[in-house]
């Protein structure tokens, strides 16, 4: 339970809670990838906003989790904390650095999965986006040769992680931020892992673009289903359960 200073309402920190909750929507901010070549100035991007990222990105990783990773496989390099998620910031200057990677490659291998990916929205979302942080959960080590499996500890650490990757689009959008949680189509490529330094066992739950609102764009679109979810009454349910019969 959280003690309010004197000065702060309850109510009011009920209000702020539920409408942040509420506004939380996808913005996916579009921008032609040729306006990100690696380099150049941006002017738009506040002073603040790096800050603001960080700072938001320390607040996400107050999120439960309920086992620690597991020790020979996470435990060896530089991030040695036992929750089981990783957050990779990208700055401005990476995400059109990444931008001109996936150029590059589809360019140099039509029919691959890059040239798929110069098709994707992904480039059109780096170019306009002023970071993205790459949210990977790190799964227990797999039978030789074969993917993660969906064990009780490996469901725990994709709901810990997705715990992280909700408190950071909250507290983005407290902070005014446009957000969208993409699976992540290309980045989540060993190869493009390898781009960015992320070590193998580990897998992309979210790619987080976070774009302040003067970000230039061609567009801004919202989520498909984003209407679509219904009221609680559609998926939540009260049941009664009866004591045992004496
Ligand atoms: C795990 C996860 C992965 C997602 N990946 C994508 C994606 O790859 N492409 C996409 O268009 N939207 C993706 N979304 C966003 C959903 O489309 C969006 O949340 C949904 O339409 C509801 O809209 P809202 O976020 O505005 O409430 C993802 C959401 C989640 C939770």
């Amino acid at each position: 339970m959280v003690n309010l200073p004197e000065t702060v309402k309850r109510q009011t920190m009920i209000d702020a809670v539920d409408e942040v909750i509420r506004e939380r929507k996808t913005a996916k901010v579009l921008r032609d990838p040729a306006d990100c070549p690696p380099g150049t100035a941006e002017d738009w991007l506040p002073p603040d906003f790096v800050e603001q990222v960080r700072q938001a990105v320390a607040v996400a990783g107050w999120a439960p989790f309920h086992k620690a990773v597991h020790r020979e496989t996470h435990l060896t390099g530089a991030l040695a904390s036992p929750v089981p998620w990783r957050f990779y910031i990208l700055e401005r200057a990476s995400c059109c650095a990444l931008v001109a990677h996936i150029r590059a490659r589809a360019a140099a291998q039509p029919e691959s999965k890059w040239s798929k990916a110069w098709g994707s929205k992904i480039p059109r979302l780096l170019a306009a986006t002023g970071a993205l942080v790459l949210i990977t959960w790190l799964p227990d080590p797999p039978a030789e040769g074969q993917a993660p499996a969906l064990t009780d500890n490996n469901m725990e650490h994709i709901a810990a992680a997705a715990a992280a990757t909700q408190n950071l689009l909250l507290a983005a959008e407290a902070r005014g931020l446009h957000t969208y949680w993409s699976s992540g189509g290309i980045l989540g490529d060993a190869e493009a892992f390898a781009l960015v330094g992320i070590p193998a066992p580990q897998k992309l739950l979210s790619a987080i673009f976070l774009a302040p609102p003067g970000a230039p764009h061609d567009a801004i679109e919202p989520g498909a289903l984003r209407d679509k979810r219904g009221d609680p009454a559609q998926w939540s349910d009260w049941p009664t359960v009866l004591p045992p019969e004496a």
